[in-house]
């Protein structure tokens, strides 16, 4: 293997220069995804947030443009999301169509003896796809009476109705409001009092409806990102909720706290909003990061990236109702070549070796067993420097390993294993997509996903595919690879 020369991900969106964290205003218009982004662009840690913007034509590639929104009087500008107003209902569109942004402005208030800051929402519009932004003259267009926490707006058209819905982060609820024109915001209901996991503070809402795979039903969803905290484990996180909404209440099905990743570095994901009927899918990317960790990451000039951008669905498992993530198919168009793996046994005690064609891989295996202790693959970037990923019968956990190199602070929590409970079967898929800094793995087609960040000194060069307790054989297997 070579000496990597950057961590800087293929794949994968990270900015030229300094601190990025959660994706704002996805939306797709005239042909091109946007994606929008908390930004400071003078340091590599988190400070004032400014809206960075870039595009891209197939979700893989991006084009970073000029800063999209600058803080102004109203305070620093948080998460939020953006929409088109195909039918002119905000009234600053008498021409054509365009993009209205809703965020959050998050004004710091030292002096005040209530609450360091004061949270309000805002609105923007741009009519030259989004490369330039006017502010509306009369922002806010929602502030809060008595809330501290109030922010990270998701807006979205409700066709049953005829009007808007903003869901919105308020402390540890999420907030339902309605309009008619983005301009003015009514209170129509409020989710989550003793339900769900409240270790943190609720961020980044969004609310949609999926589709059941194989089925001609849908459910909602509800994603409800929850901020670090010292009681949770796994730093911050992300929940969803399945249920019913009505155009003014989530109605969840049942209590239980589902996850939408069991890695550490999937948090405050949202859909893209405006994908055309004809495409139809749900796209979801989330920041490829974690709270607990994110100031530290070793990456020199810039600090942050997207995840892959996902397909959402919903499959139902027994009497569950599971969100299932799969990369966009876009993503295939990337590799440059496609390595069919010999279909053969491992035999208990050994190793299959398998040389990457390139570092940056998408490594696709289907495993079939009778019965073993253990079995996982390795990446091995160096001898001593590896991730595996493994399923083990007796605990019935798959768990991604990572190992942090470098001796710091936070590599403590960083190696601890990502696990997930998975009951025992003769049959696991397993989807590996390895970028320069990140491993995402997907189990069973995308019904479970484990994101993490990887820092090894070197590329990655091989696998090796390792059984203990009984064989295992590999079928319909392939690696899809770029330089
Ligand atoms: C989530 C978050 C949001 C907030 C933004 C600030 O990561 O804390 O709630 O709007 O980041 O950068």
């Amino acid at each position: 293997s070579s000496f990597l020369k950057s961590y800087r991900p293929h794949l994968h969106f990270a900015p030229q220069q300094n601190w990025i964290n959660d994706p704002n205003g996805l939306v797709y218009f005239e042909g091109e995804y946007h994606l929008f982004y908390q930004h400071h662009p003078h340091s590599t840690v988190w400070g004032p947030m400014h809206w960075g913007h870039a595009v891209s034509t197939d979700l893989i590639h991006w084009e970073e443009l000029e800063i999209a929104l600058y803080p102004d009087e109203q305070g620093t500008i948080f998460s939020g999301s953006a929409v088109i107003d195909w039918n002119n209902t905000s009234g600053l569109f008498p021409d054509e169509p365009g993009m209205v942004a809703i965020y959050t402005t998050h004004l710091e208030t030292p002096d005040s003896p209530n609450s360091p800051y004061v949270q309000s929402q805002c609105i923007a519009y741009s009519h030259d796809r989004g490369r330039t932004w006017t502010k509306y003259e009369h922002n806010p267009v929602l502030r809060s009476a008595d809330r501290k926490d109030f922010r990270d707006p998701k807006v979205f058209w409700y066709r049953p109705k005829g009007y808007w819905v903003m869901a919105l982060a308020t402390g540890q609820s999420i907030s339902f409001y309605t309009s008619s024109n983005l301009l003015d915001w009514k209170l129509v209901s409020e989710f989550g009092a003793g339900i769900g996991c409240h270790e943190g503070v609720w961020e980044c809402p969004d609310l949609f409806r999926l589709p059941v795979e194989g089925t001609e039903a849908s459910k909602w969803v509800l994603l409800v990102s929850i901020g670090d905290s010292p009681e949770l484990y796994h730093g911050s996180r992300t929940q969803y909720f399945t249920g019913s909404f009505d155009g003014r209440q989530f109605m969840p099905d049942h209590s239980n706290i589902q996850w939408l990743d069991y890695g550490r570095d999937n948090y405050a994901g949202v859909s893209f909003s405006d994908i055309p009927q004809s495409d139809g899918r749900r796209i979801y990317m989330a920041w490829m990061n974690n709270w607990r960790y994110a100031h530290q990451l070793p990456t020199g000039s810039w600090r942050g990236s997207m995840t892959l951008p996902r397909v959402l669905s919903l499959r139902s498992i027994k009497d569950k109702m599971v969100l299932c993530q799969r990369p966009v198919a876009e993503l295939d168009r990337h590799f440059t070549s496609k390595t069919k793996l010999r279909s053969l046994s491992v035999a208990d005690g050994q190793a299959y070796e398998v040389d990457l064609p390139a570092s940056i891989a998408d490594i696709n295996l289907h495993l079939q067993h009778d019965g073993i202790e253990e079995f996982g693959v390795i990446i091995h970037h160096t001898a001593d420097q590896q991730t595996t990923v493994s399923y083990n019968s007796g605990s019935e956990l798959l768990s991604v390993k990572r190992q942090l190199t470098e001796d710091a602070e936070y590599a403590l929590m960083f190696n601890r294993p990502q696990q997930i409970h998975i009951p025992s079967s003769s049959h696991f898929g397993l989807r590996i997509v390895l970028d320069a800094s990140s491993v995402e793995v997907f189990i069973n087609d995308g019904l479970y996903s484990i994101t993490s960040l990887i820092f090894p000194d070197k590329t990655c060069e091989r696998i090796s595919i390792y059984t203990r307790g009984g064989d295992i054989r590999l079928y319909d297997s392939y690696i899809a690879a770029a330089p």
